[in-house]
This record gives structure tokens, sequence and C-alpha cells, in this order.
């Protein structure tokens, strides 16, 4: 073992690992799943794991090593060897569904006795909603419950009354403890890293509350469309597929109340109290998009009211927050790709610099979180113009996780959390009472949601988004680019 592998080791789940991957052959586990792992792998994070692949497809073992192959190959951002590979192919192994309990069994017994020693499971649930049911059954009825975590992903349930139903039967194979609610949101790095930037200085923190910030953006447009998944977006919707799980966790973290400590009770706490104070949505905070071209994809219905954009306000009445709006937006084939959480500060009371000057022009000072992997940061104020005279300008101080030559530790959200849920650590995931508060905020919009507006592919979405944000403006598309962290002199 190489010395980072042996220290990764250290870093990593204290017995190896069964991962028993529903949905082996889809989406997510091709693009993330098994790119992850295989990463975890090589890395050292997790030696000794072995993966039974489960789905729906009539794979053998061999099949299913060509398609994570493939995957592989065309989503792992890092380099492999062909040894490197090899070693990972030979601790897959695959069970399709049809064959039953008894052949998933047998083949989760033979993975766990290759392992030398004590060794635990870990079910990964990367399926649609409408089937997480069925394979909790499938787990019961092949007697891998007792000893094992389960990832569940999003969306969990699609309304209050299914989340709560869906907890009640889960809570019948399934102890709470076992059970891993994942957001990937949660495990990206710029993440955490609002954390550590709101509690780890004393900068930030005194002026972080209504009587200093004027309003919050997070905006997370996306320029994909929707690949292979059409069937699956179809009844989900953006609202479903990224609001009530990614942009409210990440919600929750920038503007949650100090935890007692960094542990998962207390963070879960400080959640929820969030979420608890948050007033339900109304249809009329909310614009719905869906963009010219969706109801001819495949899998979707023609006549489809499913929505591809949502922009919304939302209230947190608190001590710290009453009167800030937070607009949140997300949506599919937008103009860009980003995720930026984007806080405006108040103006000054007064103003003693000239008509003309510039001040203000600009917008308000913003402090700027991109959640991209490489993240950035950036803080804009106003300053003066060199030269004669009092011109201001909207200046910045940027920070790029590039800078400090660490951006190749960075592990990608899922890996991170898939270590985590083999550690038993909870701290990143989300709780059925916290889940359950979302939909209960959620209800009147899902009730009555506003009409879906067309917007064309490669805008920011339908006209009516501006109408909401105002007396303010959406603060994408930036103004000024991110400065380019490899090009010197800037
Ligand atoms: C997933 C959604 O959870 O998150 C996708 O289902 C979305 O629709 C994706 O594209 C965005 O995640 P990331 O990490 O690529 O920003």
């Amino acid at each position: 073992m190489t010395q980072a592998a042996s220290s990764h080791a250290r870093v990593g789940p204290r017995y190896p690992h069964v991962v028993v991957l529903f949905g082996a052959t889809g989406d997510l586990s091709r693009r993330k799943l098994l790119p992850g792992l295989f990463h975890l792998a090589r890395a050292g994070f997790i030696p000794g794991c072995r993966i039974v692949g489960v789905s729906l497809d009539a794979l053998d073992a061999e099949g299913f090593r060509k398609l994570a192959r493939a995957a592989v190959d065309e989503f792992s951002t890092r380099k492999m060897s062909e040894t490197e590979w090899n070693e990972f192919a030979a601790s897959l192994d695959y069970v399709p569904l049809s064959a039953g309990p008894a052949a998933l069994k047998s083949a989760v017994d033979e993975a766990q006795k290759s392992l030398a020693g004590e060794s635990r499971r870990l079910h990964y649930l990367s399926i649609p909603p409408g089937a997480a049911l069925a394979a909790v059954r499938t787990l019961r009825d092949a007697n891998l419950v007792e000893g094992s975590r389960v990832i569940m992903e999003k969306p969990f349930g699609t309304d209050l009354a299914s989340a709560v139903s869906l907890n009640a039967k889960l809570h019948e194979v399934f102890k709470e403890e076992q059970i891993f609610r994942i957001d990937h949101f949660l495990g990206k790095e710029p993440a955490q890293n609002i954390l550590a930037f709101r509690f780890g200085n004393g900068l930030f923190e005194p002026i972080w509350n209504r009587n200093f910030i004027d309003h919050v953006q997070i905006d997370v447009p996306e320029t994909l469309g929707l690949g292979k998944r059409g069937g699956f977006y179809e009844s989900v919707g953006a609202f479903r597929d990224m609001v009530v799980t990614h942009l409210f966790q990440i919600l929750a973290f920038t503007a949650m109340e100090p935890p007692t400590s960094l542990e998962p009770t207390p963070i879960s706490e400080e959640k929820n109290k969030v979420f608890r104070s948050m007033l339900p949505l109304l249809s009329s905070d909310v614009v719905r998009g869906q963009y010219v071209g969706y109801r001819g994809e495949e899998g979707v219905n023609p006549e489809s009211d499913t929505e591809t954009f949502i922009a919304l306000k939302c209230h947190i009445d608190n001590w710290r927050w009453a009167g800030v709006p937070f607009f949140l937006r997300t949506g599919k084939r937008l103009a860009e790709g980003q995720r930026i959480i984007s806080i405006a500060f108040r103006e000054p009371p007064k103003s003693m610099f000239p008509a003309g000057s510039g001040i203000g022009s600009q917008g308000p000072d913003h402090l700027t979180f991109d959640l991209a992997d490489a993240a950035k940061m950036s803080l804009s104020f106003y300053g003066k113009r060199p030269g004669p005279g009092m011109r201001l300008d909207k200046l910045s101080m940027q920070f790029a996780m590039h800078d400090t030559g660490l951006a190749g530790d960075v592990l990608e959200a899922y890996e991170r959390l898939i270590l985590d849920a083999m550690r038993g650590d909870r701290t990143l995931f989300t709780t059925a009472e916290g889940i359950e508060r979302l939909w209960e905020v959620s209800t009147p919009l899902l009730e009555a949601p506003p009409p879906v507006r067309p917007y064309t592919p490669g805008s920011w979405g339908p006209n009516a988004i501006h109408r909401l944000v105002t007396p303010y403006a959406w603060r994408l598309p930036f103004e000024r680019a991110w400065r380019d962290p490899n090009r010197t002199g800037n």
C-alpha cells in the first residue's frame, strides 16, 4: 500500500464493506457511483470493498464489468492504469433483480465470505422513488437488513403524505439509525465550506443577519437537458428534483444558527429549526417554467404540466432572518451552468459621493460562494477608480480553491458521502423530520401550483422571474466574470 493509501485507509470505514448497488446500470450509477467507488477503492479509502450490482437489466458479472468500465472511461476525471482497473473489476459482481432475493443473498454472502474477518453491508438504492419500497422488501426477503446500512436517494416522497408513509414503511424494515438519506449537495466540498467560513471566522458571523443582509439568492441554473431521464423527470419536475432537496439543504447551511458542535444531532437540530421557521410557500411567490420542446422529449407527456424551471421567494421567519427574502432558482436548458449563493449586503444609509460617482450603480456589496467542485468565493465592494476626482467602481476580492494547490484532494460529493455512510457518520445526511417539514411548507404550492410558462432553451427562464425578484435583480449572469485562477497578473 502506498503512503497515501494507508493514510486514506485510516479515515476510511473500520470494516471492509460489501456495497449492494440497486439501479447499478442507471444514470447516477454510471455517472457518479461507479466512478466514485472506483476512486475510493483505488485511493485506498475502502480496502477490500466488494460491489454487487442489482438492476432490472439481464446482465451477468462480466457484462456489468464492461458497463462499469465504460462508465469510468466516460465519467471519471482521473487517469487510471490497467492494473488498477483489473483490481477493481475483480471486486464487481452482478445479480439481476429477476433472479430474486435468494440469489441476491447468496451473491452478497459470497462477497462477504471473500473478505477476511468482520465486514459490513451498505445498500445503495439508486432508483426512482416509486421503486424504493420494493427494493427494501427485496432486502428484507433476502435477510440482508440486520447489520446493514441503507442509502436512500432523493426525492424522498413526492409530498408530505407520501414522505410520512415512506418513512413509516421504511421503519418497518430498517431502524432510523440504519437509514442514510442522501442529498449530494451537502457532500460538495464548498457546501461544507459554508460552515467553515461562517463558524470558523469572527469576521462575517456578526453581520450574518437581517440588520446587515438585504437578501440572499441561491441560483443553480443548468445548461443540461434531460438526457435519458425523461421518464423520471416527467414524474418529478424541477421543484421536487432540486428545490425541496438540494436548494433547501443549502439554504439551511446558509441560514442556520451555530450548532453546539459539529455532530450530526446538533447540526440536524439547527437545520430543522430553519425549516420550522420557513413560511409556507405561496403560489404567488413562485414562477414555474417549461422549456420549449420539452413536451417532445422521450418519456414526456405531450401535454405535460411538469416544470423544468422554478424560481421562488421564501422567508425564514425567525429573529435572524425576518424580512430578508431568499430567492431560489434552478432549471434545465438555461443560459449557463452555475451554482452560486449570493449574499447581498445592505447599502450604506447615506451617500456623500457626488452624483455620477458610480456609487451603488452596480448593485450592493455581495459575498458570493460558487459551489463548483473547484470552489470559489468573492467579496465585491465599491472602491475608488485611480486618478483625479472621485469615481467609484465595483471591485472584488476573490479566492479560488485552485490557488491553494489542494484542489486535487477534493472528494467528489458522492465519494465523500459514501465514505461517511460506511463510517456511520450522519452529519451530512438529511433527517426524516427535516424532510417532512419541507414537504409541509411546500403543501400550498403543490396543491395550487401556478401555471407553467414557456421559456426558450438557452435563456434564463420565463420573463416573470424579473417581477418575482423586484426591487432587486438576479445576480446572474455575472456582470464581471470570475478571475481565471490560472492566469497571472490579474
Ligand atoms: C441531481 C438532479 O440530483 O442533481 C439532476 O436529479 C441535477 O437533475 C443534478 O442535474 C445536479 O447536480 P450537480 O452536482 O451536477 O450540480
